[in-house]
């Protein structure tokens, strides 16, 4: 047997890489490659990139630079640029910086084990384009190696929506949605391998509209197919646009109690004005009357939410409405970001916020947001939950899992093992995270 090549993967940004980072692990062990968490020890290294935080481009090309010494170190190592930054800046990485020989496209990972051959043969390899084959189906073929009792499954993928500031729709493509049998398929594999709870993927999850036995089916409907495998006992979804919460998604959360009460769904802003500028094709009130149904469906449910502050001509009386839009709705959690320019975004030539004044609104948009979160998180002590337990805490006999509410729960002298769901107490909460006693 020859000795295995080394792979370091750096993830950079959202689920979906890290998700797209296990299948391509996956895909190079085909080649001999076995995962290494140090870049020092590698033979290929990946950088997995986002583009959705600042300056995403030029954080990667700096770290490409810090790489060079280790080229130099091992002419034989070779390095990669997969992902968002992949995509959007193609072979601008190498003509930058002339040391990289690989650079791919979220859409053609299933051609890594040939690229990284061509590469291997002391060519260089590009692959960004879209190609219309089912790079699921080539991907999904390959052997799961699930990490514990927790699985994302990618759903769908790409985004026909087109906010203003937002370049998933160019860098991710056209929206596009797996078949339900496949995805059935690859979710019983995952029980049998010990999953009991799936977390579906997308952009734009609930556009979903994968091909059924019976024309195209809604994510309320692959729920609903997901719900009947046995084993599974815990089903999520992430991230949802608020006009594609379809009534049956819904009536789905009231109904399916294999669906957990926790929704993502951003809303960005709580100003009509900058909603439209957004692009974002809904308003305020229209998000507001998404909540009002959600919480009538399932009055427990905890909402999360994206805020972005200093969006182009945002003034203090749009910001204001945002605040307002957040007492009103309450969030369990949130993720907020100041506005960033993305080139070739309409968003991006339009008059900027000073950066201050966007930071600023973010320091108080956050304070507003984390008193929402303690709050929520102490409404827990006191409560019995239901604890998936995913591994053992740092102290002995602790062990850690997630609430049905997706709160981090540490649990000490419990008789759990990883992969069992129990009661638990809830008795204190800290900054990110609630304390609890093991009921049974
Ligand atoms: N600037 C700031 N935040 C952004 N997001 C997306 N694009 C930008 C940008 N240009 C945020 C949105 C989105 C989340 C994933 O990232 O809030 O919902
Ligand atoms: Fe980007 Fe989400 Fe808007 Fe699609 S819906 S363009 S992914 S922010």
């Amino acid at each position: 047997m020859p000795e295995p090549k080394k792979l370091f993967i750096k993830t950079y940004g959202c689920q979906m890489n890290v998700y797209d980072s296990e299948r391509m692990a996956e895909a190079l062990g085909g080649q001999g490659y076995e995962e290494t968490d140090r870049a020092d020890d590698a033979d290929l290294i990946l950088l997995n990139t986002c583009h959705i935080r600042e300056k995403a481009a030029e954080k990667i090309y700096s770290e490409l630079g810090r790489m060079k010494k280790l080229k130099l170190a091992k002419p034989n190592l070779k390095i990669g640029v997969t992902g968002c930054v992949a995509q959007a800046e193609g072979v601008e990485i190498m003509r930058r910086q002339p040391m990289v020989d690989l650079v791919v496209g979220p859409q053609s990972y299933h051609r890594l084990p040939e690229l990284e051959a061509k590469v291997q043969a002391g060519e260089k390899a590009l692959d960004t384009d879209f190609p219309d084959e089912d790079k699921f189906e080539i991907l999904k073929s390959r052997p799961k190696t699930p990490h514990g009792p927790t699985a994302f499954l990618t759903v769908q993928e790409g985004c026909d929506k087109f906010c203003a500031f937002c370049v998933v729709p160019y860098t991710r493509g056209a929206e596009v949605s797996r078949p339900v049998a496949r995805i059935l398929d690859e979710a019983r594999n995952l029980v049998e391998r010990g999953v009991r709870e799936i977390t579906l993927l997308g952009q734009n999850v609930n556009a979903y509209h994968g091909a059924g036995s019976d024309g195209d089916c809604s994510l309320a409907q692959l729920i609903w197919g997901l719900d009947k495998v046995d084993g599974l006992e815990r089903i999520r979804y992430t991230t949802s646009h608020p006009n594609d919460m379809s009534d049956d998604l819904i009536a789905a959360h009231g109904d399916c109690t294999k669906l957990m009460p926790y929704l993502h769904l951003p809303v960005q802003s709580g100003s009509n004005r900058i909603l439209k500028r957004m692009n974002r094709n809904h308003t305020a009130e229209s998000y507001l009357s998404v909540i009002e149904r959600i919480r009538a469906a399932r009055p427990d449910i905890l909402i999360s939410g994206d805020f972005i502050t200093g969006f182009p001509e945002e003034t203090d009386a749009d910001f204001q409405a945002t605040l307002d839009l957040i007492q009103e709705v309450h969030y369990g959690t949130a993720y907020s970001f100041k506005y960033s320019t993305r080139p070739g975004t309409p968003a991006a030539e339009r008059a900027q916020v000073p950066p201050e004044v966007a930071s600023d609104r973010l320091q108080a948009l956050q304070a507003l947001l984390t008193k929402q979160q303690q709050a929520t998180q102490n409404a827990m002590i006191g409560r019995e939950v239901g604890v998936l337990f995913e591994r053992p805490g740092r102290d002995p006999g602790q062990m850690v899992g997630k609430s049905d509410h997706l709160h981090a729960v540490h649990v000490t002298h419990s008789n759990a093992r990883i992969g069992a769901i129990s009661r638990v107490r809830i008795l204190s909460s800290g900054t990110n995270s609630l304390a609890g006693e093991w009921v049974g």
